[in-house]
């Protein structure tokens, strides 16, 4: 079967798209990051069709939350049956069918065997947040370990985590105190110069043998905060026995490890949760973009002796909302029936596919990712291995324009992170685009 999408009707933006544009200038917060005019109207699976009529392949599924694709239709009869039944009731308060049974579900599907609990929220964020919270009251320790590179949100507690991008931070001093930032294990631009499969795991010695004898006393930690693929960093997979040792320490010296899976968990990776890849059980685990295919929904999994906070110590009003927690049941449903199985077969197809573009052309570093979330580096030239966020934002814009949505990652990647429903022809299609847009370089 091939797609009668991507099919671009009007220049783009069309005239109903400029419109809208234009009052957007006006009135919505410049903070925004637009870089292509793309006014979304509707979408279905992997299309989506914009104001005027242009149907585009989006690869980029609202950046890796609409993972059932746009409006699968078991979902939005899911939300609909909820809305007519209750809409809020807040959880915090009051008991209600659908937010029992997802947390039970989330506790059994975490990774492990020990016993797990949940608590609601409405967004990475303040996923992030709760665990912040959660982690130190439980060891009732106060300094956090964050890596290079990551990004846990744009909240007080979550921004101190983040180590993405300097705009995120700047004026907004001051942060939360006892954070440190220590090396993502990111192997293609190892910061101890070393080669994988070479090295001694430097970047594991330089936290026990620098950081926690020199900066960071280790009784002090609280958590670790640690993306098991570092997300908008730049889709970067660590190997696995960086996280065995990463265990190992969190047990020597008694600091929690919080997997914040907020855009690597729910399927994507071809596992449930990408800590599974590592043979993670992590402490909490922060979830939310793809738990409910486009609605509003967080969560933390905690093992049950670490969610140990009292009566009224942290809550949501809307967290737990019973129509996003329909739809998180259905989109759970869905993964487990075949979805998460998609994306391991659909991500190793794409993933071939863009691996043997690898040597074809100059500026293509690395190909790296796991199921459906994978990264293309975007480099000067292979030697240097220099960046080149020019040639990469190139490439998305270009592609924009031949009906192609897709992302970039950390400085110069390219992410392709397509719904989990993703099909054969719709990679075919995203890989024509792809070496079109090369092409035009
Ligand atoms: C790994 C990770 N953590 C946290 C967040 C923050 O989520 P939200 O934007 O819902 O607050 C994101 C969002 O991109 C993310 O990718």
């Amino acid at each position: 079967m091939t797609y009668s999408f991507p099919n671009i009707k009007t220049k783009l933006p069309g005239p109903i798209a400029e419109e809208i544009i234009n009052t957007d200038k006006q009135y919505v917060s410049p903070s925004y990051t637009r870089d292509f005019p793309c006014v979304a109207e509707r979408g279905e699976g992997l299309k989506l069709i914009d104001v005027d009529g242009n149907e585009f392949l989006d690869f980029c599924s609202g950046i890796a939350v609409c993972s059932t694709g746009h409006c699968h239709p078991d979902v939005v009869d899911a939300i609909k049956a909820q809305a007519e039944k209750l809409i809020h009731m807040s959880g915090t308060d009051f008991y209600y069918q659908v937010q029992s049974t997802l947390a039970q579900k989330l506790s059994e599907l975490a990774p492990g065997n020990t016993k797990k609990r949940a608590f609601f929220t409405n967004s990475g964020a303040e996923s992030v947040e709760a665990a912040i919270k959660l982690s130190r009251y439980s060891t009732q320790r106060s300094r956090l370990l964050a890596f290079t590179g990551a990004f846990h949100g744009r909240t007080y507690g979550a921004l101190s985590l983040t180590g993405s991008k300097i705009v995120q931070k700047a004026g907004f001093s001051p942060m939360l105190p006892n954070v440190t930032h220590i090396p993502y294990p990111y192997c293609y631009r190892c910061m101890f110069g070393q080669k994988y499969g070479l090295c001694g795991f430097e970047c594991v010695t330089y936290l026990e043998e620098t950081i926690f004898e020199k900066t960071v006393p280790p009784e002090e930690v609280a958590a670790v905060f640690f993306e098991p693929i570092q997300g908008e960093g730049g889709y970067i997979v660590p190997p696995k026995e960086y996280v065995v040792r990463l265990q190992e320490l969190s047990k020597k010296y008694g600091f929690l490890i919080v997997a914040d899976e907020i855009q690597s968990g729910m399927g994507r990776t071809g596992k449930m949760f990408a800590s599974e890849h590592f043979g993670l059980e992590p402490d909490i685990i922060c979830i939310a973009k793809g738990i409910a295919s486009g609605m509003p929904l967080g969560a933390i999994i905690a093992k049950a002796e670490v969610m140990n906070w009292p009566y009224g110590s942290h809550a949501s009003t809307f967290g737990g909302n019973p129509v996003s927690c329909a739809a998180a049941l259905k989109t759970i449903e869905l993964l487990e029936n075949g979805l998460v199985d998609n994306a391991a077969a659909m991500g190793d197809y794409l993933f071939e596919k863009l691996k043997k573009l690898e040597p074809d052309y100059p500026f293509i570093g690395d190909v790296r990712g796991m199921g459906l979330m994978i990264g293309m580096e975007i480099v000067k030239d292979k030697k240097s291995i220099r960046k080149d966020p020019d040639t990469r934002n190139k490439i998305l814009e270009l592609a924009f324009y031949e009906g192609l949505i897709i992302l970039g990652c950390g400085p110069n990647s390219v992410r392709f992170a397509p719904a989990l429903v993703v099909e054969k022809d719709h990679i075919d299609c995203c890989l024509d685009i792809l070496k079109k847009v090369f092409r035009k370089l």
